[in-house]
């Protein structure tokens, strides 16, 4: 199919939930797209922060290859060697004690409420045995007393029912209620508010440490800790989802790191298998101590195929030395982005090699204009230019990058 055919096809048979610009891609290698004219992109959206290694990275695709000519798929009533491989490494890299796999972002989330839900279901009843109450947890007296979720402003956690209904933006939840009930949103960042939002009857608090699709909005240093506390004086939950923020990408290896504390759950997904469907949620014991056979799954989870893409992505960005240099180059690229006109840029911020470029105006024209000078930017939100290359980056295409963005702003201001 020629280009124009694959777009005006695209518009006839498939449910129109995505805006798409007129480009097709055919191939990528390194931090480089290519589209149907043979036109190459520097690729600074990394497919929402997911192509950590960027594209066709030799050692992921030998590897790739290799397992697909062995076994791809034999589903979770098998073992096999790569998903307790992975497993093993994301265990002794984190706080986690053991990890469950499933195939996004959405559904990460979604395992890690089910989890808090049940666990809170089994405390509760263990707290009425203990007062001398009688029933347990599934007790319909005492179901849904200890059910609250609390999530925050800005906080984009996946698009299925229960990550959605502790995702905030209105537009996303809306169209789509009634939804999950006993969500409560709080102000992101807001000590105050939380505190008076985690109670007694709070099973789980969500929040991404450096928010994403939100705005690109690290937490203040102080706020992890605190949701931390007080979610032990409350006995609940502290889910991380670090989806996208997670492994690397915040120039540590969990972005929690940067914060000195670490959750009960933490969810991953994005760059876990540099573009091949995963997710993972990580728990410490008292956690998976809840959880028995038949309580959640999935077909396709950590099959071996991607559980040995995976195993490359993570021994990779798993180095100190890839994650000072990266870290290194995060700092870089903010230091470039500071140096643009300000006035038009209001702000610079993030974590890393997630940084978020604040306009006073949309962005909208300032993508499209990048793009036209070979340059792929995503946004976070109306006014926030998302930079999410591949980790790999170099100074040299950091530098081409932050050329280009310099000169749409200067054409956009002109117009
Ligand atoms: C922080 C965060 N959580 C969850 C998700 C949902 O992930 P997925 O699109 O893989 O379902 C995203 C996606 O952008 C995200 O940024």
């Amino acid at each position: 199919m020629n280009k124009v055919d694959i777009i005006q096809s695209e518009a006839q048979v498939m449910v129109q939930t995505y805006k798409r610009p007129e480009v097709v891609f055919t191939h990528g290698k390194g931090c480089y797209l290519y589209d149907s004219d043979g036109q190459a992109y520097l690729d600074f959206a990394a497919g929402i922060a997911v192509n950590a290694l960027g594209h066709a990275d030799p050692e992921w695709v030998q590897v790739v290859r290799e397992q697909a000519g062995l076994l791809t798929h034999v589903s979770n009533l098998y073992h096999t060697a790569p998903q307790v491989q992975l497993a093993q490494r994301l265990v002794d890299n984190s706080f986690a004690d053991r990890v469950f796999f499933c195939n996004s972002g959405t559904e990460a989330n979604e395992a890690a409420l089910k989890f808090a839900r049940k666990w809170a279901k089994k405390e509760e009843g263990r707290g009425k045995r203990e007062e001398g109450e009688e029933g347990d947890a599934s007790h319909s007296a005492f179901r849904n007393s200890k059910s609250k979720i609390v999530a925050f402003s800005g906080g984009f956690h996946g698009r299925s029912y229960g990550s959605l209904s502790v995702t905030h933006k209105a537009q996303y939840r809306e169209p789509f209620a009634p939804l999950l009930p006993g969500v409560t949103f709080a102000p992101f960042n807001d000590l105050e508010a939380a505190a008076e939002a985690i109670d007694g009857q709070t099973c789980a608090v969500i929040v991404e440490p450096v928010q994403g699709e939100g705005g690109v909005n690290p937490a203040r240093f102080e706020f992890l800790p605190w949701l931390r506390q007080l979610c032990d004086q409350h006995n609940a939950l502290l889910i991380f989802d670090e989806v996208q923020c997670g492994l690397g990408r915040s120039g540590k290896l969990w972005a929690h790191e940067l914060y000195g504390v670490t959750p009960d759950m933490m969810t991953l997904a994005k760059p876990l298998a540099n573009g091949l469907p995963i997710g993972a949620v990580l728990v410490t014991e008292r956690v998976a101590a809840v959880l028995q056979p038949g309580d959640h799954g999935s077909t396709f989870a950590g099959g071996p195929l991607v559980c040995r893409a995976a195993e490359v992505v993570f021994d990779r960005i798993n180095q100190p030395a890839f994650l000072d240099d990266m870290a290194a180059k995060g700092q870089y690229l903010k230091e470039l982005l500071w140096q643009l006109p300000m006035g038009q840029v209001t702000a610079v911020r993030g974590a890393g090699l997630l940084v978020g470029v604040e306009l006073n105006r949309p962005v909208a024209p300032i993508i499209a204009a990048a793009r036209a000078k070979g340059l792929i930017l995503i946004n976070a939100g109306e006014n926030v230019l998302r930079l999410a290359p591949p980790l790999i980056v170099t100074r040299e295409e950091i530098e081409t990058a932050v050329a280009i963005i310099k000169e749409c702003l200067i054409d956009d201001s002109k117009s």
